[in-house]
């Protein structure tokens, strides 16, 4: 193997320049000429090369990824075996549009995301459409939901962040920055409150009931489309719900005749130790939305459905010029290949075991650590001044910046930008998860 590919790149992280190093500043300041602004960086290190858990950046920097490009390489950065099926892909076709003449590697998807979802059976069989994006896969599960009801309205959490879209920046929590300005918004989208067991202290059944409640009033129930939740919400903070919470919210739904979509873009693709997070709240979801792991990098999304919900659109009405792409297809097919091989639900749990315990120890010596929540390779820790629960929004800035100095990629997340999200590889050894604590502990001991 020869040293530059991304293959021979240590798992070690390296610091050789400062953050952002000159070849980065250099390729920024160009950057600043011919993109816009709304296109933000969060840590503007230009990135020639990426391996399993290590990005090295074009000054040679070499930093561990604990965001996985937000959560999208959870294979790992340039997975062999991905690498090899887009490759042979590539060379055989990369496009004809599934819709004009179709190819197999699509149809190959779309069978193992039915075998993978919950609920999915021989008499109740799923089905599959391909697109994109996470942003493309909710506006169809929501359209579908809809010609499947005849209803107009679309629930929502609040905390929730579903995409950037015209519809999607409606559904989200915060106006800014994703629907501020963009106006005017998506109608018959309706926000309800959460189940936040660290803030409001409510069972699962409590904070169903007043979810529940809250939309009958605001929405009513046959009004309702769909009700579009993520089983672990994502940029609202990696928040947990209390049990019980998510199967009420599923009953309800069944009962009126609303259909449950699980929006799986973030913690579905094996992260949290189950293919898809809603498993492990003993839910089977009518629509399930995937996104961001399911191809180890390549852009592909996929709404798979009841197939009496699916069914209902007529020919033409639901694709995409790009949609189910053949070389994401193939990436896709050895993600779901190399789940197995390389036993990544059993990792996710390793992961869990190794780093949550980590970071409880820093919550046990760090005040300023609120909680530490989340599941699998899927985990986040609150940030709060002590001895109450405001946010510590400037805290979890410092310390993202003094570990990005050091080599550690982090990434924020919450309303209030209250808390540090972490989503490793399921390939991240123990070595390097051990690395990251010992960072962040310097970072507390240094940021207070
Ligand atoms: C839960 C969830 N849904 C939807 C999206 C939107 O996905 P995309 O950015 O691919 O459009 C995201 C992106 O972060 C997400 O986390």
């Amino acid at each position: 193997m020869s040293d530059s590919t991304s293959t021979s790149i240590p798992q070690e992280r390296l610091i050789v320049t400062e953050i952002p190093g000159p070849r980065s500043r250099e390729i920024h300041e160009r950057r600043r000429a011919v993109v816009p602004p709304g296109v933000h960086s969060v840590l503007p290190v230009y990135i020639e090369r990426a391996h399993d858990s290590i990005v090295v950046d074009v000054d040679g920097n070499r930093i561990i990824d604990v965001c996985g490009g937000i959560g999208v390489t959870t294979i790992g950065h340039t997975d062999d075996a991905v690498v090899a099926a887009a490759t042979e892909q590539l060379n055989k076709v990369t496009h004809t549009l599934f819709t004009m003449t179709p190819y197999e590697p699509y149809v190959r998807v779309a069978e193992y995301l039915a075998k993978h979802v919950p609920g999915s059976t021989a008499e109740q069989p799923y089905k599959t459409l391909l697109m994109n994006s996470g942003a493309e896969a909710v506006e169809n599960g929501v359209k579908i939901a809809r010609k499947h009801t005849g209803r107009p309205g679309v629930a929502v959490l609040e905390h929730a962040y579903h995409g950037r879209t015209m519809l999607t920046s409606t559904m989200n929590h915060k106006a800014a920055p994703y629907a501020l300005g963009y106006g005017p918004r998506a109608s018959d989208v309706y926000k309800a409150p959460n189940s936040y067991p660290l803030h409001d202290g409510l069972s699962g059944e409590e904070a169903a009931k007043r979810t529940i409640a809250h939309l009958e009033k605001v929405a009513g129930a046959e009004d309702l489309a769909c009700l579009v939740v993520e089983p672990i919400q994502g940029e609202g903070g990696f928040i947990v719900p209390a049990d019980g919470f998510l199967p009420a919210l599923a009953a309800w739904c069944r009962e009126n005749g609303i259909v449950f979509i699980a929006d799986e873009v973030q913690a579905g693709m094996a992260r949290t130790g189950t293919v898809f997070s809603i498993e492990q709240f003993g839910v089977e979801p009518d629509i399930v939305l995937s996104a961001k792991g399911i191809a180890g990098g390549l852009p592909l999304a996929g709404i798979t459905g009841r197939a009496e919900i699916m069914d209902k659109s007529q020919p033409g009405g639901l694709g995409g010029t790009f949609g189910g792409n053949p070389v994401s297809c193939a990436a896709a097919v050895a993600v779901f290949e190399q789940i197995e091989a390389q036993n990544l639900l059993a990792e996710a749990k390793r992961i869990e075991e190794t780093f949550a315990a980590g970071l409880r120890k820093l919550q046990a010596e760090h005040d300023c650590i609120a909680e530490v929540r989340g599941m699998g390779a899927m985990l986040a820790i609150e940030l709060v001044k002590p001895g109450t629960l405001e946010p510590d929004a400037d805290l979890v800035a410092r310390v993202i910046e003094f570990a990005a100095q050091r080599g550690v990629l982090l990434l924020s997340s919450g309303v209030h930008n209250q808390a540090i999200r972490f989503l490793p590889s399921l390939k991240m050894s123990d070595a390097l998860l051990r690395d990251v604590v010992a960072v962040l502990d310097e970072a507390f001991a240094g940021c207070r």
